[in-house]
């Protein structure tokens, strides 16, 4: 959506402050159209091509990294094939990762089972799942299911 702040990002932000963690954009060289419904047909298009969009940036020390708060939007039942591509990208065994979700509806779909089918090596921790448009009064949720994952 073309909106300045994207829900993902805004949870991704509170986790941020929470955790004391570094963020981390994925993003897609690539870029989606303005327009909403075009985007859903690109992204279909891309799900029913099994595709591996390029991102933009490459972390360089994923290795110092042993926890990974990883967030999507809600595509098609799952996550949009750019986290698919970010997560081949690197050797993710041993690491724990947590997923956390916003949608318009479908909850996080299928998204916990790609990680793990993707990542079979890595701790995938219970997700969280929330609506697009609540995420400004998402904090309480947000840190209760933080301190129960600790
Ligand atoms: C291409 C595309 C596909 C989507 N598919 C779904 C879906 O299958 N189920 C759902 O609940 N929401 C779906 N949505 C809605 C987004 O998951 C929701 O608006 C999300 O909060 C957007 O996060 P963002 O602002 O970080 O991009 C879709 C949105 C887009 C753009």
């Amino acid at each position: 959506m073309d909106l300045p702040v994207g829900n993902t990002e805004v949870i991704a932000k509170k986790i941020k402050d929470l955790t004391g963690g570094d963020l981390f954009e994925i993003n897609t060289v690539k870029s989606y159209p303005a327009d909403y419904t075009e985007t859903t047909k690109v992204a279909k298009d891309e799900l029913r091509k099994n595709a591996r969009p390029e991102l933009t940036f490459k972390v360089k020390n994923i290795d110092d990294y042993d926890v990974i708060y990883l967030g999507y939007p809600n595509w098609w039942g799952t996550f949009p094939m750019a986290v698919f591509t970010f997560l081949e990208e690197y050797n993710l065994s041993g690491k724990t990762i947590i997923p956390f979700c916003t949608h318009e509806g479908s909850g996080i779909g299928r998204s916990e089972s790609d990680i793990k089918k993707l990542c079979p090596d890595a701790k995938v921790l219970p997700g969280i799942a929330i609506w697009g448009g609540t995420v400004a009064g998402a904090d309480n949720f947000v840190e209760n299911w933080l301190k129960k994952l600790v």
